[in-house]
């Protein structure tokens, strides 16, 4: 049996990917074209421009992943493109670019849900990731705890009230005065808060852990928001000097601690509450930007050995959005026969 080559295509907020990837998880062309610099001078992503960069993009994003692979399109066997959630403009011109090649092709043609590539990436490179896993997605963009039964079949169990994890490393990182790292792949202040918590001391400005009474309904999901809110006041307070490089060592340490100790938590949590659903993770996997760092691996770590199971962290060029896991969902959705009309639109809200 030849393997199945899937183009996959990403357009869901303001990352332009497309990558060809087989059934046996080979990358044989990934390309990623950033905005970074165009959103940069408005403080936040602008809709409109993150689609017409996408329109501009896309084409040729397709056209480097192909020309990597040495492939034609007729070579392929499937094309994968991300549905959704994400913003409407955006996801429109990937979802359109898609449909029109498959329908063009009479290509097979699966629609991705964002989440549910993020969650898959992991079966990629190891195989030792077997359904059903607990999966926990840190990264700028998402905080959420969920059980992968399957292909298409997900349990969330939880997700961020308000900022997500990355969000708030890079919120504390601002009220420390930490260079903002803006590396052409994500960036973030997170690896700078990391380093310079090396050298601090967790327990000279302890912080409260997040959300320690909140109401049941609520136990498993994460806050970040009064974690920053708790750092500006000390700042703004002078509790701590960000310009005294000992007092920003020992807030970033004691920051990083608090966000560790509130992810494995919940993490415990998530666990007991699969147990309760009569579901036994094989493995914990984490994903995301904040998966680099060693603190909150550590903490995760040992939570994943409490309950008997390994951990593991795709390579974290795998876990910022990119065509691959979005070619990787298709070639998984493939195999289990879940393909889609090419009548198919984007769904700008859509649970997992
Ligand atoms: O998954 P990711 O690269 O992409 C997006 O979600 O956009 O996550 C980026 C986030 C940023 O907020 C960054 O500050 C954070 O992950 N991050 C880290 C570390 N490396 C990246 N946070 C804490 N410690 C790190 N070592
Ligand atoms: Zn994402």
């Amino acid at each position: 049996l030849r393997e199945l080559r899937v183009l996959g295509i990403e357009t869901s907020c303001d990352d332009t990917a497309a990558a060809v990837v087989t059934s046996s998880g080979r990358i044989l062309g990934e390309a990623n074209l950033h905005q970074h610099a165009v959103h940069a001078p408005h403080g936040g992503i602008v809709p409109g421009l993150a689609a017409n960069h996408h329109l501009r993009n896309l084409p040729l994003a397709i056209r480097s992943a192909l020309d990597q692979s040495g492939l034609l399109l007729t070579d392929l066997d499937c094309i994968a493109v991300t549905r959704g959630p994400g913003l409407p403009a955006s996801l429109s011109v990937g979802v359109a670019g898609g449909k029109a090649l498959a329908a063009a092709h009479s290509m097979p043609l699966v629609g991705v849900h964002h989440m549910e590539a993020h969650a898959l990436m992991a079966r990629m490179s190891n195989a030792h990731v077997r359904f059903p896993f607990l999966c926990l997605l840190v990264s700028g963009g998402h905080t959420m705890s969920l059980v992968a039964h399957a292909v298409n079949e997900y349990s969330v169990l939880g997700s961020t009230l308000d900022d997500s994890v990355g969000e708030a490393f890079d919120k504390v990182a601002r009220e420390l005065q930490l260079p903002w790292v803006d590396a052409q792949d994500g960036g973030g202040a997170g690896p700078a808060l990391e380093r310079i918590a090396r050298q601090g001391d967790p327990s000279r400005f302890p912080l409260p852990v997040p959300m320690d009474k909140s109401a049941s309904a609520r136990l498993l999901d994460f806050s970040f928001s009064g974690l920053k809110a708790h750092v500006r006041r000390l700042r703004e307070t002078h509790a701590f000097d960000p310009c005294v490089a000992q007092d920003q060592a020992d807030m970033a340490a004691a920051f990083q601690h608090a966000a560790a100790r509130h992810l494995a938590k919940k993490t415990r949590l998530a666990f007991a509450r699969a147990g309760q659903m009569g579901v036994a993770p094989t493995c914990l996997v984490v994903s995301g930007g904040v998966a680099s760092n060693l603190a909150v691996r550590r903490a995760l770590e040992e939570v994943a050995r409490e309950n008997n199971v390994g951990m593991a962290c795709p390579e974290p060029r795998l876990c910022t959005d990119n065509g691959v896991m979005i070619a990787w969902a298709g070639v998984e959705r493939m195999r289990v026969g879940l393909l889609d009309p090419y009548t198919i639109d984007f769904i700008q809200r859509w649970p997992l």
